[in-house]
Parts: C-alpha cells; structure tokens; sequence
C-alpha cells in the first residue's frame, strides 16, 4: 500500500511512521508539504497517487490559538479540507485525526461518536470545523478522535510531569479535567488496523477509562512526589478546557476491533519503556 503521511515530524506522525514502516510510507513532515497550502497538497498527492492519506498535521498549541485563530483555522480546518480534495480527486481515502476538545465537557460523562460537539475554544472550533469539512467531503474518510496523546516523540503531558517531578519539589495539577489518556503507539497501532477494514465516518479511538489530570500525574509519578490539586481558574491557561471530555467508542466494536487497553496500562508499558 502506498500511504502519504502529513504531519510526519510531529508527535503521532513519528509514530505512524515507523508502525507502517513495512508499507510504501511517504513522510511529509510541515517544511515538506504545509497542509493548507492547496496547490501544494494537491499536487504532491496527483504525482504520488497513495492509496491512503493520514493526517496527523495540526496546530496543536491550544493555548497559543486562542490569540492565532487564523493559523489555527488554517491548518486545522482549511488543511484537512484541501487533503479530502485531493483525496478524492484519486480516489484514495483518508485519515483524519481529531479531538476529545470539540465536545464542552458539560455531559457529566463520557461522549460517544452520537454526542453533539460544542467547542470552547478556538483549537477546538478549528478542529470541529476541519472535521466538518472532511465529512461533508466527496472523499472516502474515518474521523478519529482521540485525547490526552504521550509518547516518545514531541512535547507531551507525561514528559512534562517526570520533568517536573525530577526537580523533586510538590507538583500543582489541575483537579478539574477529566478525560482519556492515550499513548500514541496504541493510537497509531490502532490506525494500522483501521486500515484493514472497510470502516468510514467518525470514530473515537482512546485507551479506556477515564481521570483527572491530577490522576494522571500521580500515576505517571508513581509516589516519586506530591500531587497537590488545583482548580483550572487557579493553573490560570489562556484556554477554557472541558471539564469532562472523556469519549468512549459506540462504533469501534461494531467493526470487529478490540478495544484499546484500559490507560492505566497503556501507562505503565511506557513509564516501563515496554513501548
Ligand atoms: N497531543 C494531544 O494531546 C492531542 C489530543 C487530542 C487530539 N490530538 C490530535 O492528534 C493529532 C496529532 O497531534 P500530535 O500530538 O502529534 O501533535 P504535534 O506533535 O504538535 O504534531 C503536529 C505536527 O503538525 C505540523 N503542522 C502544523 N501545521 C501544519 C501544516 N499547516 N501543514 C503541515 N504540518 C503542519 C507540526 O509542525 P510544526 O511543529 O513544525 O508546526 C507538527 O509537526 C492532531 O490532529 C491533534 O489535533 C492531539
């Protein structure tokens, strides 16, 4: 199979990399190919004709959209619009990937692929916004939500608290947002067999379960240091963030595919080095 990957130089884009490595995997990471430039997209895809495209590009920095609406919506929503064109203009088919903070966070628990998205901030609404644009595509695509991403490659949750805790001192971490933490080898693993089914539309693809930030950091720093909680409005982000946006898949099993391994586990393999 050939396969563009967009976005390769990030987080999950690394990791998609090197899973699919047994295929004819062609890496644009954003100096290679900037997503939202249209003539660029399409005719990168026109000349390679894959099979499939993944985009793992975005801008990602929730905090800095909210004064970068414009780039925001560039990359995350006219981007993935201009890869559904291109898509479709070969006949390949598409995964996108998106995110846990479309929905408020107001429904008390956690959200399935039927709940109605109402983003609170400005990353949020340019990613619903580039999911719209994909579904409502010619293109044949998959939707894949997914949350709270750590793992090797790039800047991440996990990395930060075991920097943080190796200072030694208590941490302060937000008590107040809860939702589903993901490593991204068992997102991308789970992109790899997505791609062996005939699946399209929408889909939510974390580990299972579901906490608090304040969990989180206790588990990753397994007694090593304090955890003291705080509130959102005191760690004082220049984004809101939903209160609960943990998701939970109605549709993944309805394909045949196991569910991804509850967090705690997924957790304890990285902290292990095991993945
Ligand atoms: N990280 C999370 O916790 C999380 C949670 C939920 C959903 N997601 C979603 O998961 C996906 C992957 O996230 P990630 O954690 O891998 O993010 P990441 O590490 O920030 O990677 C995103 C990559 O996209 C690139 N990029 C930005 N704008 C681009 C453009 N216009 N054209 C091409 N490339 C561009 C960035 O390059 P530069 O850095 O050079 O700009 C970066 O390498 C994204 O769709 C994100 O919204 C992530």
């Amino acid at each position: 199979m050939r396969i563009i990957v967009a976005g390769a130089g990030g987080q999950l884009g690394r990791e998609l990399v090197e899973i699919l490595s047994a295929d004819d995997v062609h890496a644009f990471d954003h100096r290679a190919l900037d997503i939202a430039d249209e003539a660029s997209v399409l005719s990168t895809i026109g000349q390679l004709r894959p099979n499939w495209i993944i985009n793992a590009a975005a801008f990602n920095d929730v905090d800095g959209a909210e004064a970068a609406e414009r780039a925001a919506f560039r990359a995350n929503a006219e981007g993935p619009a201009n890869l559904a064109r291109a898509a479709a203009s070969i006949d390949a088919a598409l995964i996108h990937v998106s995110t846990d903070y479309v929905f408020d966070g107001r429904k008390g628990s956690a959200y399935t692929e039927d709940d109605v998205p109402n983003p609170l901030s400005v990353y949020g609404r340019s990613k619903y916004e580039g999911e719209r644009r994909v579904l409502e595509s010619k293109a044949r695509v998959c939707v894949l939500r997914t949350a709270w991403l750590y793992g090797r490659h790039g800047k991440n949750f996990v990395k930060a608290i075991r920097a943080a805790a190796g200072e030694g001192r208590p941490l302060k971490v937000v008590a107040d947002q809860v939702g589903s933490p993901t490593a991204v080898a068992d997102f991308a693993q789970a992109i790899a067999r997505l791609m062996q089914t005939p699946a399209r539309g929408l889909f939510h693809v974390v580990n299972a379960g579901a906490c608090s930030r304040e969990e989180f950091a206790r588990a990753i720093v397994r007694g090593a240091v304090q955890v003291l909680p705080i509130t959102s409005a005191q760690a004082g982000r220049a984004a809101p963030r939903p209160e609960n946006s943990s998701l939970i898949s109605a549709r993944w099993s309805a394909l045949g595919l196991r569910p991804l391994r509850p967090w705690q586990a997924a957790l304890d393999a990285f902290l292990d080095g095991e993945t």
